[in-house]
């Protein structure tokens, strides 16, 4: 039995989260949550945005999931989530995208899974800001050990999936330093994996080969700020954010999530998708070595999935978050 970490997180985060528990419960996986709560409604009940319980949770299970957290706008309210990972190194936020049967996308043969370094570059948290010039600052903090760190874990991911080639996007042509130390890491990393192909991109060229043809991508790694603008770039590949799942690990710790966010504008009325947490879900089941349950759910998963009306309305469909849920329960063999 795994105990797992279980924050629930903002808006539509409480829905999808039951939603996946009851697949769990009904697919007996052995998994036991642990809940414990951070973001805005922790905050309002509170007055804390991550209170000490949480992190004692974290580092004692040292897996969690965790649906979309509110980061209140303004001064003084730094990112839980980018807290999170810088806090317990979770250096590697890894999205795979994919074209599946039954989700609607103008692309077919999608394919790639996304390397975006978690903890560095322009999320560093590091900025300034002169009142009397009016002249703000954003630290752009790349370090030589997380580029190695993040290049080397993408490598290592192609070579042990059987992936072909690694991209790395980049801007070393107008960010002289940060971006050509990304750029060398990457090669240095290459030189240890002969058997990948290796290539780079600048990032804007990068997104349009991307929009234009993205079966030609296997595994692309990239900085922080790139990798969560390409990783939503990815999600409309393959059928929207409500569909990607996403995970933050580090060497000793993981925290699995969807890509979207809290989603305010659909919360409270039972019409999130829990894709995005379940195959989440799915991958830290993937890193608790339970390969057997993953496979299992995800084949019900798939199998729903070719049925649209049984899914939610951002597939197509008329279920609610707990129908779409009922629905992959009854066809899990
Ligand atoms: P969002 O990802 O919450 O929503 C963007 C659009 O996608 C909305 O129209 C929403 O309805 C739709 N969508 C997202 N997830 C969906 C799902 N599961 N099923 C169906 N439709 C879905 O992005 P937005 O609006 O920019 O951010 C809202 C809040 O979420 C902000 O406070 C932001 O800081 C936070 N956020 C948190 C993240 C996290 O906890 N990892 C990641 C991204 C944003
Ligand atoms: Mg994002």
């Amino acid at each position: 039995m795994h105990t797992i970490t279980l924050i629930p997180g903002d808006g539509i985060g409480p829905e999808i989260t039951k939603a996946v528990q009851a697949i769990f419960t009904a697919a007996q996986v052995p998994v036991q949550w642990e809940e414990q709560n951070a973001g805005q409604t922790t905050f309002d009940q509170s007055g804390e945005l991550i209170p000490q319980a949480l992190l004692d949770s974290l580092e004692k299970n040292r897996v969690a999931l965790k649906g979309p957290i509110t980061t209140p706008v303004g001064k003084g309210f730094r990112s839980i989530n980018i807290t999170l990972r810088q806090k317990y190194d979770l250096y590697q936020n890894v999205r795979p995208a994919k074209t599946t049967e039954g989700i609607a996308s103008r692309y077919t043969g999608v394919n790639l899974v996304l390397f975006r370094e978690n903890t560095e570059g322009l999320y560093s948290g590091l900025e300034v800001y002169d009142e009397r010039l009016g002249i703000s600052d954003s630290f752009n903090r790349i370090t030589v050990e997380g580029s190695r760190k993040i290049c080397r874990a993408a490598f290592a991911y192609a070579a042990k999936h059987g992936r072909k080639k690694v991209t790395l996007a980049h801007k070393a042509n107008i960010l002289k330093m940060a971006g050509t130390l990304m750029l060398n890491a990457c090669k240095e990393a290459a030189l240890e994996f002969p058997q990948i192909v290796f290539e780079d991109k600048i990032i804007d060229n990068m997104c349009m080969q991307l929009v234009n043809k993205p079966e030609q991508f296997d595994v692309v790694v990239t900085t922080n700020l790139f990798g969560d603008i390409l990783s939503d770039l990815c999600a409309g590949l393959v059928g929207g954010l409500g569909v990607v799942a996403g995970a933050n690990i580090g060497d000793d710790m993981a925290i699995f999530e969807a890509v979207h966010g809290s989603a305010p504008d659909i919360a409270g009325q039972g019409k999130a998708n829990p894709t995005a947490l379940l195959r989440s879900a799915l991958m830290m089941l993937h890193h608790l070595g339970e390969h057997t349950h993953a496979d299992r759910i995800e084949a019900a998963l798939d199998a729903t999935l070719k049925t649209p009306e049984k899914c939610t309305g951002d597939l197509g469909g008329k279920a609610s978050t707990m129908e779409f849920a009922q629905a992959i329960i009854d066809k899990l063999a």
